[in-house]
């Protein structure tokens, strides 16, 4: 005795549409290209950051003079002159200044100038000590121990109308230091 079977569909299933299939097709192609696009714009604006982000000339204002006693050092914050308005706290940077006479300011980067690390100031030594490998700087910049290959980076200040101000428009790096 011989069967027969025969596959049967059933029979409420609807013929496939070669219409909706070809819109889902370009629904999905044009999807996966936004999402592709979205992915990608901030991937490119972190590369070319660098050349986008061009150096200013601005002077930031670090406040009156007499904010900074002689022979003193201290720690002031500023707003980075490059900042975008996604940078949050980011957008603050830090700088030493030394008064070393009553017309002579010097105004340090707080990074280490071997991996960058904040350097923390120490009055009782006189020295800038880098928590991250030892690094030591005397009071006037320069390279006093440790890893770092030069003093710290001095940035360019002034004195008008009784108020200090720096030119910060760019970080200081070992191939362009000032
Ligand atoms: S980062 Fe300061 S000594 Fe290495």
């Amino acid at each position: 005795m011989t069967t027969t079977e025969h596959s049967q569909a059933p029979a409420d299933a609807a013929p496939a549409d070669p219409h909706r299939r070809r819109v889902l097709g370009w629904l999905s192609v044009v999807l996966g290209a936004l999402s592709t696009v979205a992915a990608g714009v901030p991937i490119l604006g972190y590369l070319l950051s660098p050349v986008l982000r061009t150096p200013t000339n601005e002077w930031i204002d670090l406040g009156p003079v007499e904010d900074f006693p002689e022979k003193q050092t201290r720690l002031v914050d500023f707003v980075d002159p490059l900042h975008r308005p996604w940078d949050g706290d980011s957008q603050r940077l830090a700088a030493y200044v030394r008064r070393a006479g009553p017309d002579v300011f010097q105004v340090f980067s707080v990074n280490c100038t071997h991996l960058g690390c904040p350097v923390s100031w120490f009055p009782q030594s006189g020295l800038f000590l880098c928590p991250c490998h030892g690094g030591v700087y005397y009071e006037d910049g320069s390279h006093a121990s440790g890893p770092p290959p030069r003093g710290l980076y001095v940035l360019e200040n002034r004195v008008a109308n009784g108020r200090l101000s720096i030119r910060a428009g760019r970080l200081p790096t070992l191939q362009q230091p000032g």
